[in-house]
């Protein structure tokens, strides 16, 4: 694994901080002209990349998406926006949350539609895991993330020994 210390000087927050925004067209849609689910959860993995992408400055992959809940539907013609950024970094992982909104963008009103946790893991070409920066939480929202993030790190750690263990 990669530990170069000259590259993991500490970053804040704020310069992950990342939006996409997209059109729900027909060809993501279901016959009820409603946005189907697996187009979300591709876009907030790709929300939650460009966040870890900005803060590690390497390439990652996804490690895991926690739990999802899909709260409104979106239709045809609405307009997505997901925002993103790192809350907080292990040592080769990070968590990113991603928050959904649908824009009516007639009546300006917004509407929460889904959120998500996703660890991402930094890697080199060869696939080798690379330490990653340290973030550095500074507005109020950013310290209640980076501390949440660690109870649910521990939270995650649980179920996937457990999860492992059904495997065997
Ligand atoms: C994710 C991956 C790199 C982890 O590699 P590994 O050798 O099993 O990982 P390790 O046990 O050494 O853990 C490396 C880090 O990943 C974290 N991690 C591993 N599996 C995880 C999971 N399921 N959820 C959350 N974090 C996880 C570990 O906690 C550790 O974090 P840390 O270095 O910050 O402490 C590897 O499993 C992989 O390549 N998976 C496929 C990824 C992929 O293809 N994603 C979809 C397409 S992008």
């Amino acid at each position: 694994m990669n530990d170069d210390k000259t590259e993991l000087i500490p970053r804040p927050v704020r310069e992950s901080i990342s939006e996409m925004a997209e059109i729900v067209m027909p060809n993501d849609a279901n016959p009820l002209n409603a946005l189907v689910g697996g187009r979300l959860m591709h876009w907030i993995d790709l929300a939650g990349a460009l966040a870890a992408h900005r803060h590690s400055r390497q390439r990652v992959v996804t490690a895991s998406i926690d739990h999802m809940d899909f709260l409104v539907p979106v239709r045809v013609g609405d307009l997505v926006i997901l925002r993103s950024s790192v809350n907080r970094v292990f040592h080769t992982s990070m968590e990113t949350g991603v928050k959904v909104w649908v824009e009516n963008y007639r009546s300006g009103q917004n509407r929460h539609v889904s959120s998500a946790y996703l660890t991402f893991v930094a890697i080199d070409e060869a696939g080798n895991k690379l330490a990653v920066p340290q973030v550095i939480p500074e507005t109020e929202d950013e310290k209640r993330r980076f501390e949440d993030a660690a109870r649910r790190r521990e939270i995650r750690r649980a179920e996937w020994a457990r999860r492992k263990e059904g495997w065997s």
